[in-house]
């Protein structure tokens, strides 16, 4: 009897002490939050010279793990894999992913946290300019973005889709495509690199809409949505948050 009562004990302390320091229950009670992205879209993520993720998306989920108490761990993966690897190979995804009703059929998202728009890259001698003159032409995306979404609706157009967005841009400077539809940010990164071949034009001249940037996860897991939002209002509230996106964004 007092064996057992021992034994009881001792499992008791050996599950406190793991609870213990993190903020954290749901997915990621066991004090690791394993987070899955897409390093090929700067300046949110990309893989730095140590040949590691970086990016704004990878110090903001570093500092959410901070406060939570929990270790971080990135998994750097194709993006059209993440929302389905929710769950099983990663615990959430932050990969500049746009909240969207259908992947809302698959998971949770955090309280959004950037503002987004697809813009149009083309070559600085394009005749696009507005939504008219992308019908029926040869688009570069990413594959399963919102910008990979958006051709579809665009009349007669065809997606030429791309597992990185960077060989998008390649086969736009080669003429393989007419224009490429992504985010704005990674957009002007992209075409920084070749300022006197290519130019970003804003998305709402074709009507693009606003896009809102969140953290996928598991669904229905409350313990854990409920710690990352509130670690991201604490990131908002301390100045970490808008440092971040001086350091990453500008
Ligand atoms: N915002 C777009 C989407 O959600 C593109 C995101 C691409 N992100 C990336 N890490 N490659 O579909």
């Amino acid at each position: 009897m007092k064996k057992a009562i021992a034994l009881l004990l001792m499992a008791v302390m050996t599950v406190a002490v793991m609870g213990c320091g993190s903020s954290a229950g749901g997915a990621a009670g066991d004090g690791t939050l394993t987070v899955g992205t897409n390093a090929e879209f700067p300046p949110f993520e990309y893989v730095n010279d140590a040949g590691e993720p970086d990016g704004f998306d990878i110090a903001l989920i570093k500092a959410i793990g901070d406060k939570m108490g929990v270790k971080v761990e990135v998994e750097n993966m194709d993006f059209d894999a993440l929302v389905a690897s929710i769950g099983s190979k990663i615990d959430v995804a932050i990969a500049g992913m746009t909240v969207t009703e259908e992947r809302k059929q698959t998971v949770d998202f955090s309280d959004p946290y950037y503002e987004a728009v697809q813009y149009v890259i083309v070559k600085k001698d394009s005749t696009i300019a507005t939504a008219d003159d992308l019908k029926g032409k040869n688009i570069g995306v990413q594959l399963g973005t919102t910008g990979d979404f958006l051709v579809e609706d665009i009349e007669g157009a065809t997606a030429a889709q791309y597992q990185k967005a960077v060989d998008a841009v390649n086969d736009l400077l080669n003429d393989r495509v007419e224009a490429v539809i992504i985010d704005k940010n990674p957009a002007l990164v992209f075409t920084e690199k070749y300022a006197d071949q290519l130019v970003a034009l804003p998305g709402d001249t074709f009507g693009f809409e606003q896009e809102n940037y969140a953290i996928a996860m598991p669904k229905g897991d409350k313990e854990l949505a409920d710690a990352i939002n509130k670690a991201l209002a604490e990131l908002k509230k301390d100045g970490t948050f808008d440092k971040l996106v001086a350091d990453y964004i500008g």
